[in-house]
């Protein structure tokens, strides 16, 4: 199996979703449905700086599974639509929506945020996109596109947790991107390409500690789950993704490579 080309296959399909739920109360404790360093303490605070209203529309990049689009129309009221590359995720992330009453609000858009943004100038009052940039190499490109569907005045978090701040071998960057290829991105260009893309930055917040956390409690989980993992995911699988997790907690805490939230506005 190509894992480069299946890893969100797998993480959006019936089995992976109920691994990841098993393993995702134990790390998050307020599971919402992430695949990511994001605990949910933190995503309340990303929302509190995107501040929307019941009034907002908010574009999600990298929606997944959407629980945290479902999250943020249901704790603000806001109207979220969120885009995503993968379909089994915006299949999941449709009937989610619908289960939860939503669908009027919440809609899901599959498409590729490599491409340009199939929405119109200003569509947006905030975009939010959580360790999903890193995956995206054309970051200029990507950083224009928001700029262009965002109002003037709205704002953009993201995060980035491949954020390059010290030696990094080839074995490790190997083992760190076993489930999927990802872009490093040396400490202070996404900063360079936000005001490039005619962003005003409002803040870098290094959420490296996350990282560390989460991979600590992600470790004790995939123990606790082992034989259901090499049972319904295989042992090639649970392997990878034991050594992949260990590898981003080892070079978190050694801030090696870092994780950063960026908070940025475009100009009035
Ligand atoms: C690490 S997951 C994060 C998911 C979610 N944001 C979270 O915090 O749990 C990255 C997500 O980005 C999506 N993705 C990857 N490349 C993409 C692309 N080119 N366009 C749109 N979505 C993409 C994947 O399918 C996946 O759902």
């Amino acid at each position: 199996m190509d894992l480069h080309l299946d890893a969100y296959d797998i993480a959006y399909s019936d089995i992976g979703q109920e691994m990841l739920r098993k393993v995702g109360e134990e790390v998050y404790g307020e599971y919402i449905g992430q695949l990511s360093w994001m605990t949910t303490e933190e995503y309340r605070r990303f929302i509190a700086r995107l501040a929307p209203t019941a009034d907002s529309h908010v574009l999600e990049i990298g929606s997944g599974n959407g629980g945290a689009a479902v999250y943020l129309a249901t704790t603000t009221g806001a109207r979220a639509t969120g885009l995503d590359n993968n379909e089994a995720g915006i299949q999941r992330a449709v009937a989610l929506a619908k289960e939860k009453g939503l669908e009027d609000r919440v809609h899901f858009r599959f498409g590729d945020a490599m491409r340009p943004l199939s929405f119109a100038d200003g569509t947006f009052d905030a975009i939010f996109a959580n360790d999903t940039f890193s995956l995206l190499p054309d970051r200029i490109g990507l950083l224009r596109q928001c700029h262009r569907v965002l109002r003037p005045g709205g704002r953009l978090l993201f995060t980035d947790p491949m954020v390059l701040v010290g030696i990094v071998t080839s074995d490790e960057i190997a083992v760190r991107t076993w489930a999927g290829a990802a872009c490093l991105i040396p400490q202070g260009e996404n900063e360079h390409l936000l005001q490039l893309a005619g962003f005003e930055l409002l803040s870098c917040e290094d959420l490296t500690e996350s990282v560390v956390t989460v991979a600590r409690r992600q470790a004790a989980a995939f123990e606790k789950f082992r034989d259901e993992l090499i049972n319904s995911m295989g042992q090639e699988i649970c392997d990878g993704l034991i050594s992949s997790t260990a590898m981003a907690e080892t070079l978190a805490d050694q801030k090696r490579l870092i994780r950063i939230a960026y908070l940025a506005r475009k100009a009035t």
